[in-house]
């Protein structure tokens, strides 16, 4: 029997609409809409939340109508309403949260809430191989216990999975998150919004060994992670290069910023995994795109000998079908809130959401 979801998730600057079907072990996406309002807070370089929230609520309606017509779904056929209840900016998260109440009411199907993080967590556990329609393996008990780093513009944590839907934060960013650096150094070399990408383009043109910048928090003795003192280590040696120079080392500057975050980030997930011995790792997040992040740990990976799973390249930003893969195991774990009790949290913790019955579940 195929259990068929709706996802929805609008925490941030992308409205993402995905239908996801579970038939068996096999996680099938019939659906996944994304509309992107990242050329809209290009011009003013970041995100202002009200314009993200007008910008989710005009497209909202068109994509609902394209998800459901490219999935072929109607409330005949469709089992459940997943939807993004945190944590994110509260003006984009409740135009989400009232389009599946209104839905989860016209049509009688249940909500289930999902957490934005689980969902990026989600997209690397049960992701085989990357590709545009993507089948995804929901058979993932024996990865457990998993490791996770998750690194997005909102959040850098290393997060234990003991079991489907629980989790254990072990480590985490003091201060910004690693995208949020990335971001904000790529400001400061002039580079447009969002600045992750491009300046990891740049920094493909560079030499990391150019600037000795400061790896964080290498002997903090715990799992956690600061970027406010490399950013402000970028800050400091830009400002004191003159205009001619500052331009022409800016792909010097890119790298050798790059090298020191994925540094940093690595070495605590090599920490993690000596004092946890997890059966697999992810990687999960918006900075999981990040080519020189994914060979590293890919290295590291191999040389402890642990599985390594990476959310597929189009999955590692914001998008519906995350959402609707984590909700797929929370609806089985029959975690579901009635649509007048539903609410958006902005500072949503992973471990908030009701734990589910687990041996309710199906053994896989
Ligand atoms: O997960 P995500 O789409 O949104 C949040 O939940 O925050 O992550 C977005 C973040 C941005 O900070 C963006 O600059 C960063 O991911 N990012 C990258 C790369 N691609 C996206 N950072 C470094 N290298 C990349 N290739
Ligand atoms: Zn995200």
């Amino acid at each position: 029997m195929a259990t068929r979801l709706l996802a929805i998730e609008t925490s941030c600057d992308e409205t993402g609409l995905a239908v996801v079907e579970q038939r068996g072990s096999t996680i099938t996406v019939l659906a996944n809409e994304l509309a992107s309002q990242t050329d809209i807070h290009a011009l003013t370089g970041g995100v202002v939340p009200n314009v993200a929230a007008r910008e989710h609520l005009a497209v909202m309606q068109p994509l609902l109508r394209q998800t459901l017509e490219t999935s072929n779904t109607d409330r005949n056929n469709l089992d459940a309403i997943a939807i993004t209840v945190g944590p994110g900016l509260m003006p984009a998260l409740v135009i989400g949260v009232q389009a599946a109440k209104a839905l989860s009411f016209a049509w009688d199907k249940p909500l289930v809430p999902v957490n934005h993080l689980e969902g990026h967590l989600y997209s690397a556990l049960l992701s085989t191989v990357s590709s545009k329609r993507a089948t995804f393996n929901s058979q993932a008990q024996e990865h457990f216990p998993a490791l996770a780093l998750l690194v997005s513009g909102g959040h850098t944590m290393l997060v234990l999975m003991t079991d489907h839907l629980s989790y254990q934060v072990i480590g985490q960013t003091r201060d910004d998150a690693a995208g949020e650096a990335f971001d904000k150094v790529a400001r400061l070399l002039g580079l447009p919004y969002p600045g992750g990408p491009a300046l990891s383009r740049l920094a493909g043109e560079g030499n990391s060994d150019s600037y000795d910048f400061t790896r964080p928090m290498m002997n903090s003795g715990d799992l956690d992670f600061s970027f406010s003192g490399l950013k402000t280590d970028v800050l400091y040696t830009v400002r004191n290069l003159d205009q001619a120079t500052q331009e022409r080392e800016r792909a010097n500057l890119a790298a050798s910023f790059q090298a020191a975050a994925v540094e940093a980030l690595v070495y605590k997930t090599k920490q993690a995994l000596a004092k946890h011995s997890p059966r697999t790792l992810l990687l999960a997040g918006g900075v999981a795109a990040n080519q020189l992040l994914r060979q590293k740990l890919k290295q590291l990976a191999e040389a402890e000998q642990v599985p390594l799973r990476i959310a597929p390249l189009d999955l590692c930003g914001d998008n519906g079908v995350m959402i609707g893969l984590a909700g797929l195991r929370a609806f089985q774990a029959k975690r579901t809130t009635p649509w007048p009790d539903l609410d958006a949290t902005a500072r949503l913790s992973l471990d908030s959401l009701p734990t589910p019955q687990l041996e309710s579940t199906p053994a896989h």
